[in-house]
């Protein structure tokens, strides 16, 4: 007897000290606290917004990440966000310059850090705020499919673009789906046959893409763009830049949401004079390639599927 009440003892006792789990907690961080715990605990490497601009940079054997890019960050979900910041990097099979904390902060505090953390960036719940599932994959236009779809997204990509930067060529598309049963967080579904075979084509609610907008004099200003599934844009508004900037550009940015549509050819003329003209220029550009990037995961999703009936 006496030995039983010390084993319930101390599973209780282990229960208090252990890291809480990922999926016992509330997944809503308090920005306010998480910002005050990022600057006592992380800006020395991280820097005073996330750019990974700290003062010990130089020292560190490998760069963090800046964690305002959203192409970046939205590549992981928070539970990954919250167990790099519980055990560290090398036991998220990240480098072992990024320490664990979970000796000095708890659960609830790192989901604080978390939601921290997505203040710096356009998560992709701004975008769709239903989304539960999503998954993310970098491809190369121009490179996939076989021939005759290489050659036709080429061919379409020239005539809406005169000048395609290779660079630009590659991209990450972002492909949001809804579930039946609500989650707290938005899940990075993993690339395994199995997971993939389980999404449905009634649940997708678009893409999400984090491009450049070519502005005057051939400045690049990150944007975000989201396509629902007639490839329409439900949004579009830049991700960096300082507020008032931001502000204005995305009043004009705004302008575009509601317009573009599948085998639409793309050609924007809504502005008269020759800012506006250079945006109807840049933003057929950005469409131009998020439609691409839909394109080649679509391309993909057919192969994976044409011999079941999940799509
Ligand atoms: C001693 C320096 C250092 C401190 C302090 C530190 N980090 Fe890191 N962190 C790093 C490095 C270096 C990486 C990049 C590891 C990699 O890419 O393999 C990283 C990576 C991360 C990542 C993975 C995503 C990314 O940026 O690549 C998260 C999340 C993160 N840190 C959060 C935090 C938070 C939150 C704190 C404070 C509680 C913190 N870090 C404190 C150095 C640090």
């Amino acid at each position: 007897m006496k030995n039983c009440i010390s084993v319930i003892l101390s599973l209780v006792f282990i229960g208090l000290v252990l890291p809480a789990a990922a999926e016992d907690l509330p997944q809503i961080g308090d920005v306010t606290h998480g910002t005050q715990l990022y600057r006592m605990n992380c800006t020395v490497c991280h820097g005073f917004n996330g750019s990974g601009s700290g003062p010990v940079r130089g020292s560190l054997q490998i760069q963090p990440a800046d964690h305002g890019d959203g192409a970046l960050m939205n590549a992981r979900d928070n539970s990954m966000l919250f167990a790099t910041i519980q055990s560290g990097g090398s036991a998220q099979g990240k480098h072992k310059a990024m320490p664990g904390f979970s000796g000095t902060l708890d659960g609830l505090d790192t989901w604080d850090l978390v939601a921290y953390m997505r203040s710096l960036h356009l998560p992709l719940t701004a975008f769709f705020e239903r989304v539960d599932q999503y998954l993310v994959k970098a491809y190369d236009l121009g490179q996939i499919g076989n021939k005759d779809f290489k050659a036709g997204q080429m061919e379409r990509l020239k005539k809406a673009i005169k000048k395609v930067d290779p660079r630009d060529l590659h991209l990450t598309v972002f492909t949001l789906f809804k579930a039946d049963e609500r989650r707290a967080s938005p899940e990075l579904v993993p690339q395994e046959p199995r997971r993939l075979a389980q999404l449905q084509k009634k649940d997708k609610l678009g893409y999400v893409f984090f491009l450049d907008l070519i502005g005057p004099r051939g400045k690049r200003i990150p944007v975000g763009v989201s396509l629902d599934m007639n490839y329409t844009m439900t949004k579009l508004v830049t991700t960096g830049g300082a507020p008032a900037v931001a502000g204005e550009l995305n009043t004009r940015l705004a302008k575009y949401v509601g317009m573009g549509k599948r085998g639409d050819v793309v050609n924007f003329k809504i502005s008269k004079d020759k800012v506006g003209k250079l945006f109807d220029t840049a933003v057929a550009r950005i469409y131009a390639l998020a439609i691409e990037g839909a394109n080649v995961y679509e391309l993909e999703e057919r192969e994976r599927s044409w011999a079941d009936n999940t799509f």
